[in-house]
């Protein structure tokens, strides 16, 4: 079988670039190991940018996320027993981000991608890429599938990016001193917005998925299992945490998901290799704090579709050569941005009383100067595409 854009992976880039590939009259498969109801379960990010938004609604696949997302005009930092708000509203008039769960993402798209017709394969075995120089060609499970060009969309932990040949990528790497612990509960939210609460206990993140579900995050020590972590230890340590300014209480509920998400920061330069373009994941990580990542992964696809319509409706290479520059800038920011998040909120086990004092005179000076809040907003809400 032959397909104009081999597609590895059925997350958001995957599923994405297949949609708006579609649009444009490319042909696309799409070859996913998971079940369909696995992707569509698993629970991860939840913060989504302006522009993905917008990108979303103008692939006609944002009718629910409009009618269920929560749009936010702000966000809280909390310490030093205070709330901080910055409001993107008076720092970035016009732009917000909206709170709507990856995996809703994921179930309208791969809707918008079935009702169109589209191949979209779960649970296959196997797939590795051949030839990605010239004709390159996927197998999985004894097929074959001939395309012009894949797009290995497969995370962090997927086929693409081995597959490329020693020496070619160079990588980029931090790997952070703690994990984050996830948890989903059957509560409302304690809060209207988002709080990324720093103490000296460590980090903690409230933030939701619908009126009825929460949503909170926990830094922990990088090899934390969650099976020291049962429910009532958990509400404790999120009070412990949140519960620092006066007057507010954290309402607990039952807990229906858990999960430790390692953090790092990783990039690969180039990313694309001959036939092989990496998108999201599998070209790079970011730490979670600045909830870039599935973002990341939207303006990639953005950029290689714009690529591939150049590519196959007139025969120009220019787009697609220049792809990985392209994304490298942006992808670059989001790891500044997301660093520099992570260090104003976590603590570090390497820190003496002096790092502490200069992460709280950090944060004061973003909650008090316009400049610094703003800086903080637009790049939170998203830096407009190009
Ligand atoms: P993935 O979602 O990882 O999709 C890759 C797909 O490829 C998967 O379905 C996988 O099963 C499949 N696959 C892997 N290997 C193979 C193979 N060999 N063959 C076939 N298929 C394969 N980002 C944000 O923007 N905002 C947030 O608020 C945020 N919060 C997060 C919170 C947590 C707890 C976590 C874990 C992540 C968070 N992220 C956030 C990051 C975000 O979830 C990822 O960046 C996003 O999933 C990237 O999408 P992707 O399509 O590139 O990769
Ligand atoms: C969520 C995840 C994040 O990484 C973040 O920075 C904010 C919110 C979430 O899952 O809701």
């Amino acid at each position: 079988m032959r397909t104009q854009v081999g597609i590895i992976g059925a997350g958001p880039a995957g599923l994405l670039l297949s949609h708006l590939l579609h649009l444009r009259g490319i042909s696309s498969v799409v070859l996913e190991k998971r079940s369909r109801d696995y992707v569509e379960r698993r629970v991860r990010a939840g913060v989504l940018e302006q522009g993905t938004v917008d990108t979303l609604v103008e692939a006609g696949v944002g009718g629910r996320l409009l009618r269920e997302g929560l749009p936010h005009h702000g966000i809280e930092l909390r310490y030093g027993g205070a709330g901080h708000r910055i409001p993107f509203e008076k720092l970035v008039p016009g732009r917000a981000i909206t709170v709507y769960g990856q995996q809703e993402v994921v179930k309208d798209l791969i809707a918008a991608r079935l009702e169109a017709g589209g191949d979209v394969r779960f649970e296959v075995e196997d797939v590795a890429i051949h030839s990605p120089e010239d004709r390159p060609y996927l197998t999985s499970g004894g097929e074959r599938l001939d395309c012009d060009v894949i797009a290995g969309c497969d995370g962090f932990h997927g086929v693409s990016r081995p597959s490329v040949p020693p020496g070619v990528l160079r990588t980029y790497e931090r790997d952070y001193p703690f994990a984050w612990l996830g948890i989903l509960a059957r509560v409302a939210p304690s809060s209207e917005e988002l709080i990324y609460a720093r103490n000296e206990r460590g980090f903690a993140l409230h933030s939701m998925r619908t009126p009825e579900i929460s949503r909170f995050y926990l830094q922990v020590p990088p090899d934390a299992d969650v099976a020291e972590w049962p429910d009532e230890r958990i509400w404790a340590e999120l009070k412990a945490r949140l519960e620092t300014v006066p007057g507010f209480a954290l309402t607990t509920g039952e807990i229906i998901e858990k999960g430790v998400t390692p953090m790092r920061g990783f990039v690969t330069e180039p990313m694309q290799y001959g036939r092989l373009y990496l998108a999201g994941d599998a070209a790079h990580i970011v730490p979670p704090t600045g909830a870039k990542g599935l973002n990341l992964a939207v303006a990639d696809v953005r950029v290689l579709t714009e690529a591939l319509a150049a590519f196959f409706h007139d025969g120009s290479t220019g787009l697609l050569d220049g792809y990985s520059e392209a994304c490298l800038k942006r992808v670059w920011r989001a790891q500044h941005f997301s660093w520099w998040m992570t260090t104003l909120l976590h603590t570090f086990d390497s820190d003496d009383d002096y790092g502490r004092r200069l992460q709280l005179s950090h944060l004061d000076y973003v909650t008090s100067s316009e400049a610094a809040a703003t800086t903080l907003a637009e790049n939170y809400v998203g830096l407009p595409f190009p």
